[in-house]
């Protein structure tokens, strides 16, 4: 099933508010043909469904060839230029205020982004039609055939992935715990999109508001995983948010986070928390068109995808027909060594918190920033685990570069340990923190401890 407007009297109609800096008439026509306006939205489609059209797959290489022919990092028709917005707004202090990872501009910005590019690649490929294919790796737990064959300029980008597939915890999948298991996203379970204070930022959907108070900047839920996670499986550029964007998957990873944003806003309750502030919904963000000229997007213009152009072909987490992937069994001889570890007892008075679902959060604070690219698994072990399992993992966090430094905001990181601490009540449990794979096999693989506690 695919949802189609059929409404054409629903038009968007951009005037020349819209466009400002550079904002010549010429900028206009130049960025928005009147005629594509008009349109019913474009479907975008799971890539896998994409490429089942053989046509279609070739004229998006052949768009995205082009523009990564053009070797010149200046050329606004090349592939680094628009590269390098990401490293403009993604790669500076998370308390920069032009950063906008770590507040509630994270979703918009890179909605944004993610439909200039693909307006870019209609104009360059003629194709009209094109709309930017999304990775579901709920469904597709490596990185798909399309933008994976040797040759293709969908693959066609530094990558380090390791051989095995996203593991549960980095797509946000929680499968130990049945409330938990049933949203197959994690984050989707978030209440708020707008986070009111800094401790409350990594259960937001959205995040907090920039500039805000306290200063407090960190990742929101779904920023935090599976976001992070999925940039470090993949590794190479898009480990690192000064190059990420050179990746075409880039688009496609974070067209899925859009599409799940999608799916967390059809409920109207979760709708109703998104921000109506002056100083949310009269933000710009500007972009560099093809001609060269700055255009801007404004915020308010980016809550309705149907009058930017486009819907997605399904809003189910995982693809519609396609079987739940059967993680492999972790093994702890498999395993990298743990990082850190510390005791804990069931229920958790000092450290565990129940928020406002009446989940049992476990907190973990003052964790110090790692000092490389990392993913890590959390895992709760009671004195009855087997010593070659790992426990129940109840969720993983990731540390990615920018700039070739960690981004690190996060002092304090939550996990939903529900379902664990009714199994466990009463116990002591150790909590072990352990690093997943994230380079391709035969690389270093060992990681300075992580403090925290
Ligand atoms: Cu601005 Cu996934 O990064």
């Amino acid at each position: 099933m695919t949802r189609q407007d059929t409404n054409s009297s629903n038009h968007y109609a951009p005037n020349r508010r819209d466009v400002i800096a550079g904002g010549s008439a010429a900028a206009v026509g130049a960025f928005l043909p009147s005629a594509s306006w008009a349109q019913t939205p474009r479907v975008r489609m799971d890539i896998v469904t994409f490429a089942q059209d053989a046509t279609r797959l070739a004229k998006f290489e052949a768009a995205v060839k082009n523009m990564k022919d053009r070797s010149n990092p200046n050329d606004p028709r090349g592939w680094l230029r628009n590269a390098r917005a990401h490293r403009r707004y993604c790669s500076v202090d998370p308390s920069d205020p032009s950063q906008i990872h770590f507040c509630y501009w994270f979703l918009a910005w890179h909605r944004a982004y993610i439909w200039v590019t693909e307006r870019k690649i209609r104009e360059i490929s003629s194709d009209q039609t094109f709309s930017y294919p999304y990775w579901n790796w709920s469904s597709d737990r490596r990185i798909p055939q399309a933008y994976a064959r040797a040759g293709s300029p969908l693959a066609r980008a530094i990558r380090s992935t390791p051989p095995r597939g996203l593991r549960d915890a980095e797509v946000g999948y929680r499968r130990d715990d049945p409330a938990l298991a049933a949203l197959g996203v994690e984050a989707l379970g978030a209440r708020m999109f707008e986070a009111s204070t800094g401790d409350r930022i990594g259960r937001s959907f959205g995040g907090i508001s920039r500039p805000n108070p306290e200063g407090a900047y960190d990742n929101a839920f779904p920023e935090g995983t599976p976001h992070g996670p999925v940039h470090n499986y993949v590794g190479g550029d898009m480990r690192d948010f000064a190059t990420a964007a050179r990746d075409p998957i880039f688009f496609a990873h974070h067209g899925n986070l859009d599409r799940l944003w999608e799916t967390w806003r059809r409920d109207p309750a979760h709708k109703a928390t998104e921000p109506t502030s002056s100083a949310f919904l009269d933000h710009t963000f500007p972009f560099i068109w093809l001609d060269g000229s700055v255009i801007q997007v404004p915020m308010r213009d980016l809550f309705d995808t149907q009058k930017l152009g486009y819907v997605y072909d399904n809003l189910d987490v995982f693809r519609p027909g396609a079987p739940v992937v059967v993680a492999a069994a972790q093994a702890a001889s498999n395993s990298l060594p743990s990082v850190g570890t510390s005791k804990v007892k069931v229920p958790f008075s000092a450290q565990g918190a129940a928020d406002e679902n009446e989940r049992k959060i476990l907190e973990i604070t003052d964790v110090a920033a790692p000092t490389t690219a990392i993913t890590v698994g959390v895992y709760l072990k009671t004195p009855q685990t087997p010593p070659d399992e790992m426990g129940v993992n109840v969720g993983a966090f990731s540390a990615v570069l920018a700039g070739g430094k960690v981004a690190w905001p996060s002092k304090t990181l939550s996990f939903d340990i529900t379902d664990a601490a009714k199994r466990f009540a009463g116990q002591e449990i150790t909590v072990d923190l352990i690093p997943y794979r994230i380079r391709a096999e035969g690389v270093e693989e060992s990681y300075p401890k992580i403090k925290y506690g």
